[in-house]
């Protein structure tokens, strides 16, 4: 089962993708925040002219944290010998008068704002833009955050509940037999998994669904590079049958923080319409979305928490989370992946949940669990 490049479910080895650092509004003009990712330890700054910019968090003059440091126009200063640095990790001043050594820079990223958070690209020049619905390309949205949910498992673990049509009824009980298909992208970046059903009409309560949803149900989950999954629900479906239904649509960023520590930060995304109705209608829709996510994600988290992952003996049924293996260790991995053999499955240290890894809880640094407030953004 092993390939040669492990990815899934290997926390030493980090694809190129975009990773969610935390809100928008957690780094204010002039202002200095420090983050922990994947192990690494990343600055992000905001310069007078509102940009974002981020860098390794430590100096390359003798490692001074640069969180400690300040914003100089948009630039950031280091606290202890008063180097600053541009946004591209070059040195621009040495107080002191000697002149400038080549090796005086520091590695930088590419930090964008989408959705009202703040998204860091594993190198200084992304391959393209975070990944949003491509429908909405070009259409003003809501962007509405969920409360972030912590996990003790690799975030590609995490992952595979999107496609796990089996647990639908073992789980949370509904009645579906799902069928799978699967596409992928040329890219290697993007797959793209559909579930579709045929509603049951067995029980006084399936009929009365049936009579609202419409005969079929389908939902669909697309995943980019293995840290964004974009969940479509409600497709296929016509209102009593007959009106077809805007589905509701949901972006999944999954960030692995340490070994053992993941992030998953859910954001509910709808149209913005012009009309008043029409807008209120947006927000019933976005909230029932929350409603219904907040339920299957309860009786979710139990798995999550304590998994050990270990695909031995998947059947025919679990065809989808195979091939979605496959995909996750065919990705190109960045500069954070530490070098050398990855690790094989349940080696001491790569799914051992719950180990504390220093640096994660630093005071100041974006804390899991915290609930970002409700954004507008643009698309
Ligand atoms: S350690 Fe940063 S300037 Fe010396
Ligand atoms: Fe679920």
């Amino acid at each position: 089962m092993l390939a040669l490049q492990q990815v899934f479910n290997n926390w030493d080895a980090v694809p190129l993708g975009w990773y969610l650092l935390g809100p928008s509004a957690a780094v204010r003009p002039g202002t200095v925040r420090p983050y922990v990712l994947c192990g690494q330890r990343i600055v992000v700054f905001r310069g007078e002219d509102a940009r974002l910019r981020g860098l390794d968090a430590f100096c390359p003059h003798m490692g001074t944290d640069l969180a400690i440091g300040r914003v100089d126009g948009n630039q950031i200063r280091c606290f202890f010998h008063h180097w600053r640095f541009d946004g591209a990790g070059a040195c621009t001043d040495i107080p002191c008068g000697e002149p400038i050594p080549a090796r005086a820079r520091t590695q930088s990223y590419d930090v964008r704002e989408k959705y009202g958070f703040i998204w860091i690209w594993p190198d200084s020049h992304a391959l393209s833009d975070v990944p949003g619905f491509p429908e909405l390309d070009g259409v003003e949205v809501y962007a509405m955050a969920g409360r972030t949910m912590t996990r003790s498992c690799h975030p590609t673990v995490n992952m595979i509940n999107g496609l796990d049509a089996q647990h639908l009824r073992t789980v949370h009980r509904i009645p579906l037999q799902m069928t799978l298909k699967t596409q992928e992208e040329a890219d290697g970046r993007t797959i793209e998994f559909r579930m579709e059903a045929d509603l049951p009409s067995a029980t006084p309560l399936q009929r009365i669904v049936r009579a609202v949803l419409g005969p079929r149900y389908a939902y669909s989950m697309r995943y980019v590079d293995a840290t964004v999954g974009l969940l479509r629900t409600l497709e296929d479906v016509r209102w009593f049958g007959r009106w077809p239904a805007e589905p509701t649509r949901m972006i999944f960023a999954y960030t692995p923080l340490a070994v053992g520590k993941g992030k998953v930060q859910p954001v509910y995304i709808a149209r913005r319409p012009r009309r008043l109705l029409s807008r209120m209608a947006a927000w019933s829709r976005l909230a029932l979305t929350a409603a219904g996510f907040l339920w299957l994600r309860d009786e979710d988290g139990k798995i999550y928490e304590n998994i050990r992952f270990r695909p031995n003996a998947l059947l025919n049924a679990d065809a989808g989370i195979a091939r979605f293996i496959h995909y996750v260790n065919r990705l190109t991995l960045s500069r954070w992946s530490s070098r050398g053999r990855p690790a094989p499955y349940g080696a001491p240290g790569v799914d051992a949940p719950g180990v504390d890894t220093p640096g994660v809880d630093t005071p100041g640094v974006d804390a899991p669990g915290v609930d970002a407030p409700g954004v507008d953004a643009p698309a």
